[in-house]
């Protein structure tokens, strides 16, 4: 399967998940490409006034993952303008990840992840799977992401 893992990382931590979940994915036989989505101008994280620069196109993909990081409790503006911008996503399988700071539910991880779905099904993808990284604790974090990276390549495995 040709798999597109679009992310948009500013500080990092959702690509380092992203360049794990390739490797996995690339080990399991899919061809797995990350695609980022980058901002013009003079930007500052949580900023409403930016443009998107770089926004990578679907089309290509047979299954997408859709990688972001939590700010102020919500999916980041960044990543909700790309997915707002697709023109469509008919019939194409879709997972979500999502990296938070907190460990605690109520730290917006799950409300990104709903964001994310609600656009995505809105433009017609079918969604198979999603997961959460909270980046506090070192050792929370490595299982967290083994887990997550797990479960995110074999829903797309199938
Ligand atoms: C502007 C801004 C707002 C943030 N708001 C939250 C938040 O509400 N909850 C949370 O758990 N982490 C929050 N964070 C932390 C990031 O979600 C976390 O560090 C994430 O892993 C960063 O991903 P990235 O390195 O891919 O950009 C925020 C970070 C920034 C820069």
């Amino acid at each position: 399967m040709n798999i597109g893992i679009i992310i948009f990382s500013h500080t990092g931590n959702t690509n380092s998940v992203a360049l794990k979940l390739k490797y996995k994915l690339s080990a399991a036989g899919h061809s797995a490409n990350i695609e980022r989505i980058t901002v013009g101008g003079e930007y500052r994280p949580g900023s409403k006034n930016f443009q998107l620069k770089i926004k990578p196109k679907v089309d290509i993909y047979d299954a997408l993952i859709f990688g972001a990081p939590v700010w102020a409790f919500s999916l980041s503006t960044v990543m909700k303008s790309y997915l707002m911008q697709i023109e469509s996503l008919k019939n194409k399988k879709v997972a979500c990840l999502v990296t938070e700071f907190f460990p605690f539910k109520w730290m917006g991880g799950n409300r990104a992840v709903a964001e994310m779905k609600k656009i995505c099904e809105s433009k017609g993808a079918v969604i198979c799977g999603s997961g959460v990284v909270n980046w506090a604790g070192v050792n929370r974090r490595k299982k967290r992401i083994n887990h997550v990276v797990e479960k995110l390549s074999r829903i797309l495995h199938v």
